[in-house]
Parts: structure tokens; sequence; C-alpha cells
């Protein structure tokens, strides 16, 4: 049986996801409309992963012998400035994530539970993984600053990275 506390801290932890699944789906939507296909199509693909990191969650605690809680979600941003404000919204985002990530596993330490400490050491590696590449995509930005031609092959690129569409099909 799941320890109450591990199981509360799990469940905030399937909010957190699935706030990030949407978030990244009205920035996905931003972008497609706004001229950023590549952006869009690695926008939405990356709301994909935040759902499987959500039904991830689910699946732990309902086979642990918990029950998990199906979250209602904020409406999130829909207005944006430009591609430098989305990603630099997604870094903040993220660090958020992996502060309540830390949590979660702080709570499995205090409770001894070392069954869920383990599982979650895959959330701990993804958001190193995630935050790099936030970083790796706002330097790129950066670089490019108001070059619309490089904003372009930016664009066009962006739709392969990884964490992008191949990432989320197969099932990372
Ligand atoms: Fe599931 Fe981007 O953290």
């Amino acid at each position: 049986m799941l320890n109450k506390k591990v199981e509360k801290a799990l469940n905030d932890q399937i909010k957190v996801e699935a706030e990030s699944s949407h978030a990244y789906l009205a920035m996905a939507s931003w972008a497609e409309i706004n001229g950023f296909p590549g952006a869009s199509t690695f926008l939405y693909a990356h709301s994909d992963e935040e759902r499987m990191h959500m039904l991830k969650l689910i699946k732990f605690v309902n086979d642990r012998g918990g029950k998990a809680i199906i979250p209602s979600v904020n409406q999130p941003d829909k207005d944006f400035k430009n591609l430098q404000n989305i990603f630099n919204l997604l870094l903040s985002h993220e660090h958020a994530v992996t502060a309540a990530i830390n949590n979660v596993v702080d709570v499995c330490l205090k409770e001894k539970d070392y069954t869920t400490h383990n599982f979650m050491q895959w959330y701990v590696s993804e958001q190193i993984e995630e935050e790099t590449l936030a970083h790796h995509i706002i330097d790129q930005l950066n670089l490019i600053g108001n070059d619309k031609g490089a904003l372009y092959f930016f664009d066009r690129d962006i739709a392969t990275l990884k964490g992008g569409p191949q990432a989320a099909t197969a099932g990372k």
C-alpha cells in the first residue's frame, strides 16, 4: 500500500505534468497560427510527452495500491510575444517542474519509500535533459535575434530536434 504522504505528493505531480502538457499545447497552437510550423510541431510533441509523464505517474500510483486523482487544470497563457518569449517561459516552467519533482523525491526519502524514490529517478534525469534542451534552444534564438532568414531555418530545424516528434512517437 502506498504511503499516504507519498501518494499525495505523486498526485500533486500528476497535476504539474497535466498543466505542463496544457501550457505547451497553448504554445503549440500560438506557433501554429503565427507562422512557425516547426516550433508548433515541436511544442505539440512536447505537450504529448508531458501527457505521457502524467500517465506514467497515474499508472504507478494505481499499480502501487493508491488512487490517482485526475486533476482539473488552469487556463494556460495564450498570448505570446515571439518564440523567445515562449521558450523563456518554457524554461521557467521546467525549473518549477524540477523543484516539484525534487519535492516528491524529498517526501519519498522522509517516508523511507525507496521504491517510489527509485521510480522518481527517471523524472530527475528527464528534467536534466529538458532543461538542457530549453537552454540550447534559447541560446540559438538569442544568436538569431531579429534575423528573419535565420529564424526561418531555426523553425524548419526545430521540428526534428530531440524532444520533438520523433522522441514522442518513440514513446520516450
Ligand atoms: Fe514532465 Fe517537462 O516535465
